[in-house]
């Protein structure tokens, strides 16, 4: 064999590559000779699975920049929150934070595997969002708690010292640290079989945040706004970052489905939907099991069993998108009418969308019509 046809490791800059190679993978995987990977020379033309590329596109669209939204009042609007309020508001910003932290560091993993220049395009696109929302959190909990740095420090830090909180963020973490494990022991060291199970898995884990995980605290924020009228501003960057998150629900939805072909190399269909499901449904129970041990005693106006349902329902149709049965059975939103007001949960939209939208932020108003655009161009 020739020497080039035998890949002892993937080049940086491979010049027996081909970029135009109907072989080409979209993650990196073992078998495939240098000669059927692509050259480390970045080009978009022609790129072998478009709809990545498209998504790309729609997402610089929305493009929007959490330093804009001012903050200065966040604090007499926090204040207005009796004490209930405020420690469920606190929690809320402690996970959200922490969410978004743990995707910037996974997408960095991510983006090492993908193999497709249209994937590692997208890769970067999705990090940059997800950066931004790490600074649109850290800004809210600075707008909130700038006279004291222990106040952001506690609120932030719950992430790691409630002992409930941790106890879910270290589930979500651990499913990633598998791909972080492996890139550092080195590829070379693992089965195929092993890898493709830790793929299936990480890409499982951040469709389930995207798509489950992150929605009861986005309730929460607008369930301030809808109840007490306060704190719009915060409500304001929530719904661009639920916006973006919707669009991400789209996107990973579709990545996973076209890596299911490729991954089904190596592990079995049933093994791969078994991951996936079993994922998305251990997300589930640390999801319901955290708001049933913080929020049981505390009654700030959502009651444990409309959280369970939101929850429940909001899984289901997130599997159904997937192609997969759903688990739980619940068919109503228990939030159907904050959700009229602030965003669906399949799209952004609100009814008022337009008006409320144009008046504020004209970027806001674009990313309605780049909904429309994507629910009109793909079927999801
Ligand atoms: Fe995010
Ligand atoms: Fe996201």
């Amino acid at each position: 064999m020739n020497e080039c046809e035998t890949k002892v490791k993937p080049l940086l800059f491979n010049p027996y590559g081909d970029d135009f190679n109907s072989q080409l993978t979209p993650v990196k995987f073992f078998e495939s000779p240098l000669t059927k990977e692509p050259t480390g020379l970045f080009t978009i033309f022609e790129p072998m699975h478009p709809i990545i590329y498209e998504f790309v596109k729609l997402q610089k669209q929305r493009l929007w920049k959490a330093d804009e939204y001012p903050i200065d009042r966040t604090r007499e609007q926090f204040d207005q929150l009796d004490n209930i309020d405020k420690k469920v508001f606190e929690y809320t910003l402690s996970f959200l934070a922490f969410l978004d932290s743990v995707q910037v560091a996974n997408i960095t993993d991510m983006e090492v595997v993908y193999n497709m220049p249209e994937y590692k395009i997208w890769g970067a696109t999705h990090k940059y969002f997800e950066v931004e929302h790490s600074i649109a959190y850290s800004n809210i909990l600075y707008g909130l708690f700038r006279e004291s740095n222990e106040e952001v420090k506690r609120i932030f830090y719950l992430a790691k010292n409630d002992p409930e909180l941790r106890h879910r963020n270290e589930l979500i973490a651990n499913n990633y640290q598998k791909l972080f494990d492996l890139l550092w022991n080195g590829l070379k060291n693992v089965s195929a079989q092993e890898y493709a199970r830790t793929l299936t898995t990480v890409f499982a884990g951040t469709y389930a945040m995207e798509a489950v995980t992150f929605y009861m605290g986005f309730k929460t924020i607008e369930f301030y706004q809808y109840k007490y009228g306060v704190l719009p501003m915060t409500n304001k960057m929530i719904s661009e970052i639920k916006a973006d998150e919707l669009f991400h629900v789209k996107v990973m939805s579709t990545i996973i489905k076209t890596l299911k072909p490729y991954i089904t190399r190596y592990i079995s269909e049933m093994e791969f939907d078994e991951i996936v499901v079993g994922t998305i449904k251990s997300y589930v129970e640390a999801d319901l099991r955290f708001y049933q041990s913080i929020l049981a005693q505390n009654n700030f106006g959502i009651t444990q069993k409309q959280i369970e349902n939101y929850i429940k329902y909001l899984a289901d149709l997130r599997l159904k998108l997937l192609g997969y049965k759903p688990l739980y059975g619940v068919e109503e939103n228990p939030f159907e009418e904050i959700d009229r007001l602030y965003g669906y949960l399949t799209s952004h939209i609100n009814e008022g969308k337009k008006e409320a939208f144009f008046e504020t932020k004209s970027s806001a108003y674009l990313s309605t019509e780049l909904d429309d655009k994507v629910l009109s161009t793909f079927e999801f």
